[in-house]
């Protein structure tokens, strides 16, 4: 199993305790009543449901654990402020360095630039509601597998 520690390391740190340390700190600071939204850059890959070709160990670990956070997260917060909306966000695949090796297999109309994803997110943001909460939410709205 090709797994370099190292990296695994600095990944799990960047994408999931990253985003758990601002939460921390955001969180506490947010009105209790009221609509908010606590949303994080997540990915369809960490999915552990939707995980059909393996691979990316590093990738999908860290964001099956900031998927698992993002739960946390919602339960909790839920007792104090029901109107607060944590979620995780899939993106699709959009035009970065990230992407760049994979993209040769990812059709035209499904490669986002960043400005198109971040429009779309900001419309999903929008249109989410309580019950959304402890989900990672796609570009298209639709919720992803756990
Ligand atoms: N691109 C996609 O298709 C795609 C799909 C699903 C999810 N996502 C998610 O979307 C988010 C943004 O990805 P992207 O595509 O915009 O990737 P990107 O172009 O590679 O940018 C990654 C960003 O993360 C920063 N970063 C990387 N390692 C870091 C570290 N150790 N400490 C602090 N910052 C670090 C980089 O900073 P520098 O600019 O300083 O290097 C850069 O700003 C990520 O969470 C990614 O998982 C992307």
């Amino acid at each position: 199993m090709p797994c370099n520690a190292p990296v695994a390391t600095i990944t799990s740190r960047t994408n999931a305790v990253g985003p758990a340390i601002v939460a921390k700190h955001m969180l506490p600071r947010l009105t209790l009543s009221g609509r908010n939204v606590f949303a994080v850059l997540s990915a369809r890959v960490g999915s552990i449901g939707d995980n059909r070709s393996g691979g990316w160990h590093s990738y999908r670990a860290s964001k099956a654990a900031l998927n698992m956070f993002v739960r946390n997260l919602a339960i909790e917060t839920a007792h104090r402020s029901p109107q607060t909306i944590c979620v995780g966000l899939h993106p699709g695949t959009v035009d970065t360095e990230l992407s760049r090796p994979f993209q040769r297999s990812v059709p035209e109309n499904r490669l986002f630039t960043p400005m198109a994803a971040a429009s779309r997110l900001l419309m999903v943001i929008d249109g989410l509601t309580p019950s959304d909460t402890g989900n990672v939410v796609a570009w298209d709205g639709n919720t992803v597998v756990p």
